[in-house]
């Protein structure tokens, strides 16, 4: 049988990952898929850039034109990141007839809906397994591998950086921006890495996640989002203090009245495997009702361990190309008159339990006035430290573990106790998920 021809739109960490794996491994996956896969034509902005990979033997243009527009490619590879000009090329080539494998995170979650909408009219694939924690195959465990189970909830470490800084900060008690600034020579942060920090590259992630496990539309801009930048190094250590370790976790939860969407700190109990989780590395853990918890582990991003990812969806397109579109795997694993509006909750409707600290005058009642504002929301302390305050001090810090509560309650526990004359300054609120 005839290569099947490939062409890639961008030739940085990932591309450039993808050529080198399809190459060194050519014969081992044609015998995977059952036909050779040759890329012959890839687009870049920059010609002149070094590359990581080989490009002997590929036709480089600047214009990304040139590969969708080619009538001999089946299957354009859409590695170039970002979302308008990444949506018109994926959308041009659709209505081309070719299939797409992206790693694009934010495009799926942004337009996905509209993207899978026109590529079922177009009868191509699109695929997306290097979206979601790089080289892990999650986007075909929760599709395929899970699709006997009822989905209850999932939880991940999705951004290999943010997991960076936080277990940096944790083990040699470095500062943030230090780490971040590590983490961007390193090639893992994001071209704009308050994506990272501040949640929004975790939230696109979750929001695939959600998608496939739930069979939701992709609805980013429902997604809760809450960075790391607030983390201190206190928090750090007390949470070590009470057998917990911070994580910077995406959560998608089915409850009875609707999905919680959310991306924030947490702390976990540290005899969970997930909390051991370290450095760049992902992790997702899937509650499912048949199977029970599932932990899925691996290199979240990076060149080859995403090519990875993008060579597997490589082989499926391959293998499913003779089938017609209702024997395919549907984008969402679900079908797509099977995909469910559900309500998504509110950030004032999720109900988790919380780490709060705060800094208090060293004098009589002040306790009690805390515990009666936390009694009046209905809300139940699980554990308190109360540190000595220094000699030469008369303020000191007050950590509190709370039972689980609705998020509006706590809203309204944290604002009365701000208001207390013997409080100084802001309540410090991180969320807390047992996992069990
Ligand atoms: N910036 C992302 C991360 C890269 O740190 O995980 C992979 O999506």
């Amino acid at each position: 049988m005839k290569p099947v021809k490939v062409g890639v739109l961008g030739l940085g960490t990932v591309g450039g990952g993808t050529v080198n794996v399809l190459k060194r491994n050519a014969q081992e996956i044609s015998r995977r898929a059952g036909r050779d896969i040759i890329i012959t034509r890839a687009s870049a902005r920059d010609l002149t850039r070094e590359r990581i990979c080989d490009t002997q033997g590929l036709s480089l243009s600047r214009d990304p034109y040139d590969i969708i527009n080619d009538p001999e490619i089946e299957i354009v590879l859409e590695l170039m990141g970002g979302t308008e000009l990444a949506k018109e090329l994926v959308l041009k080539a659709i209505a081309n007839g070719k299939h797409i494998v992206t790693a694009n995170k934010a495009l799926i979650a942004l337009h996905g809906n509209e993207i899978f909408a026109a590529a079922q009219k177009a009868n191509v694939m699109v695929t997306y397994e290097a979206a979601v924690a790089g080289g892990i195959p999650i986007i075909k465990a929760i599709r395929e591998g899970l699709s006997g189970n009822q989905i209850n909830w999932l939880a991940g470490i999705i951004n290999g950086t943010g997991n960076f800084i936080l277990t940096e900060m944790r083990d040699k008690g470095r500062d943030f921006s230090d780490v971040l600034a590590e983490a961007q020579a390193l090639g893992y942060a994001e071209a704009d890495p308050t994506f990272d920090v501040e949640g929004i590259d975790a939230g696109h992630k979750l929001m695939i996640l959600a998608s496939i496990a739930f069979g939701i539309p992709l609805q980013f801009d429902q997604v809760f989002t809450e960075g790391i930048t607030k983390i201190t190094r206190a928090d750090v250590e007390y949470a070590e203090e009470l057998g917990y370790r911070i994580k910077h976790l995406g959560i998608a939860r089915k409850t009875e009245s609707g999905v919680e969407l959310r991306v924030h700190p947490t702390l976990i109990p540290e005899r969970r495997l997930i909390a051991n989780v370290d450095g760049v590395m992902n992790a997702v853990l899937v509650q499912a009702d048949a199977v029970g918890p599932t932990l899925y582990y691996g290199a979240g991003a990076g060149a080859e361990a995403t090519a990875s990812a993008v060579v597997a969806d490589i082989v499926d397109v391959v293998r499913a190309l003779s089938l017609n579109s209702e024997s395919r795997v549907p984008y969402l694993g679900f079908q797509a008159d099977a995909i469910t509006d559900l309500a998504i909750l509110p950030a004032e409707a999720i109900e988790t339990a919380y780490y709060l600290r705060l800094t208090v005058e060293d004098k009589p009642g002040t306790l009690a006035d805390i515990t009666h504002i936390l009694a009046k929301q209905n809300i139940s302390i699980e554990a308190l430290i109360q540190k000595e305050p220094n000699a030469d001090e008369t303020k000191l810090p007050i950590i509190m573990l709370t039972q689980k509560t609705i998020e509006k309650e706590m809203n309204a526990a944290i604002a009365a106790i701000e208001n207390l004359a013997s409080v100084t300054g802001q309540v410090t609120r991180i969320r807390l998920e047992t996992l069990g």
